[in-house]
């Protein structure tokens, strides 16, 4: 390790002590990551929360191998020492960070291509809402989609973390966003983001809705995190050669569907999982943020939707707040 001054042997993170609910997550001491080859260590200012993180505690969503233990996907804060090797940073200077595990904590340590500027004015607390999100919908909603210009994005979740950022990009990219959200507050929510036109799930049918805006064509891109019945309807509501994007499958793994769709419409369904993805991968992702999104957040064209801040100590109560499925975006710890 190169120039840390003052960095302490210990720090508190906050673990998952056994599978269960939001109160296993328990303060503890753990050792101070040292950073290695190509990495650089950052004192964590906030952390975000995501889905993934709830899955994990539960005993649903291991570590991949090499991960640390402890939760957390997404850290913002200063670097404070640099690995061998590591060029592109220098302490001092404002990160947000892609983790693959280890943000709820007082330091992490990340490749330094995984890191990326603070963008130009906003604080550590919002930066810490951006990567997981943003690197999940550059990915999956533009690459693996493909989604162009001029073309129909349908989201489902809505006023999700992952929902907030693909309305607000998709449509700043200049495409035609309709999303599903479970309440009218919620569509309301994902009105004001950009979206086109928001459908609550619990009153209308969705494919209804996606045909009746498109003149009957459907979506060319489709964002699931749902999965089950929901299948099937993704195939009815896409339009000829679209593609739909499986990130998560809340609502079951496991259904049955029309899979005559695929070939009549000619539809591709794939899918992906960040967090076991290679650095490399990671850093390119972050590349292309740098590049094509920075931008759009440094002009606010684009914002983290920020629902509530709970101190690192009291993760539990931010693991509550995201089951109890109120919260509109993002939910961040403060590691002051
Ligand atoms: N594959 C990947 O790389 C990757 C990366 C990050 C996140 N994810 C996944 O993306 C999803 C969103 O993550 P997040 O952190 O943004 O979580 P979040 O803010 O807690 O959002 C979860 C969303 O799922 C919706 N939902 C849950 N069950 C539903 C159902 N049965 N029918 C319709 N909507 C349902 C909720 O909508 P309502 O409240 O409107 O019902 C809510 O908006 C999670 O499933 C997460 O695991 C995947």
């Amino acid at each position: 390790m190169a120039n840390g001054d003052k960095i302490p042997a210990k720090m508190t993170a906050v673990a998952i002590s056994q599978p269960g609910g939001p109160l296993v997550l328990k303060p503890e001491k753990r050792d101070v990551p040292e950073p290695g080859e190509g990495e650089i260590l950052i004192r964590v200012r906030a952390a975000g929360v995501n889905r993934p993180d709830v899955q994990q505690r539960k005993g649903a969503y291991p570590p991949p191998p090499g991960a640390s233990d402890l939760p957390g996907l997404e850290v913002s804060g200063e670097v404070v020492a640099v690995g061998q090797g590591a060029r592109r940073w220098r302490p001092g200077d404002a990160v947000c960070a892609l983790t693959p595990g280890g943000g709820y904590a007082e330091y992490a340590k990340v490749h330094e291509s995984n890191a990326l500027p603070v963008p130009q004015g906003f604080t550590l607390t919002e930066a810490a809402a951006l990567p997981e999100t943003f690197f999940t919908v550059w990915h999956n909603v533009f690459e693996r989609g493909g989604l162009k210009a001029g073309e129909t994005l349908l989201v489902h979740g809505g006023s999700s973390g992952i929902g907030t950022t693909a309305i607000q990009l998709a449509s700043a990219l200049g495409a035609y966003v309709i999303t599903t959200a479970g309440s009218a507050e919620k569509c309301e929510a994902c009105l004001k983001l950009g979206a086109d036109r928001a459908v609550n799930y619990r009153e209308q049918d969705f494919v209804a809705a996606v045909k009746e805006v498109t003149d009957g064509r459907g979506a060319n891109v489709i964002l699931d995190m749902v999965g089950g019945d929901y299948v099937g309807r993704n195939y009815d509501a896409a339009a000829v050669e679209g593609r739909i994007v499986q990130i998560a499958t809340q609502g079951g793994a496991v259904a049955s569907a029309d899979f005559s769709k695929l070939m009549v419409k000619r539809l591709v369904h794939t899918g992906s999982t960040l967090r076991p993805r290679t650095v490399e991968f990671k850093g390119r992702i972050a590349a292309a943020l740098e590049a094509q999104v920075w931008p759009l957040l440094a002009a606010r064209r684009v914002v983290p939707v920020m629902d509530m801040i709970f101190p690192l100590r009291e993760a539990w109560r931010a693991h509550e707040r995201m089951e109890e499925g109120e919260h509109i975006g993002k939910i961040v710890l403060d590691v002051a």
